[in-house]
């Protein structure tokens, strides 16, 4: 093991009213290395999206530990939580979220941008490798869904993060994008070595994965 990410014991649970609690989370362990693509399957209101808000900082746990290269991020402050966030995690939602008013090149830069750097030759590569170099200046109400979601790629991949997050990042797309989009995530492994977790239903996408963890009712079951 190669102390790449390292969770554990992450509970969570959310009030429901003044007495009751729903215990969302109930004592996660799981160790990831570098490079490792692995799914995260398990029925609906099973705490997979929870997990992934909470390894993305977008969510604390209540107790565990989180140690991305030894480093536990459930000490961060919040200004530490939301820097970490945003250089080394990159997300890809079941939605593209790009933001309309912009280019695709645009939405790529804008989290390089909160950044403070000028990544525009990054973008320009990354729009190339996810096979939509010739969209840049289009916006996203210009292109297909399966482009769109290309584009998001991109986007979380711009500040070369430790680990992408994505949630059913196949779901709203035909197979034949869906496909390609699969694809391109082993491409980006294969280059980057980039590391991602993957909450999916597709069974032909988890299959090729690493590796399945299955969640029920807050734990992993296998
Ligand atoms: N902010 C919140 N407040 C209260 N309850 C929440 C909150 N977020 C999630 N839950 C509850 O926690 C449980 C797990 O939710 P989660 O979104 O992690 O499930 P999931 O495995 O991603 O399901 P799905 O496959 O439907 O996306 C659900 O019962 C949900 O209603
Ligand atoms: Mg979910």
């Amino acid at each position: 093991m190669d102390n790449f990410l390292k969770i554990t014991d992450i509970k969570k649970s959310y009030k429901i009213d003044k007495q009751n609690s729903l215990h969302v989370l109930k004592g996660i362990n799981l160790d990831i290395r570098k490079g490792e693509i692995i799914a995260i399957q398990g029925q609906s209101g099973a705490g997979k999206s929870t997990l992934l808000h909470i390894l993305g900082t977008l969510d604390r746990p209540d107790s565990g530990n989180i140690n991305y290269e030894n480093e536990d991020i459930t000490k961060f402050s919040e200004k530490e939580l939301a820097e970490f966030r945003n250089k080394k995690i990159g997300f890809i939602f079941q939605f593209h979220h790009l933001l309309p008013e912009f280019t695709a090149l645009e939405n790529i830069l804008i989290p390089a941008m909160i950044d403070g750097k000028s990544m525009r030759e990054r973008a320009m590569e990354l729009l190339d490798i996810v096979g939509v170099k010739n969209r840049e200046h289009h916006k996203p109400s210009e292109i297909s869904g399966g482009e769109a979601q290309r584009v998001a790629i991109a986007r979380a991949l711009i500040n070369s993060p430790k680990i992408v997050l994505a949630d059913e990042p196949t779901g709203n797309l035909d197979t034949e994008n869906a496909n390609s989009v699969i694809k391109l995530i082993f491409e980006l492994r294969e280059k980057f070595n980039q590391t991602f977790v993957i909450v999916t239903h597709n069974e032909e996408f988890a299959d090729k994965c690493d590796r399945i963890v299955k969640m029920k009712d807050g734990l992993i079951i296998s």
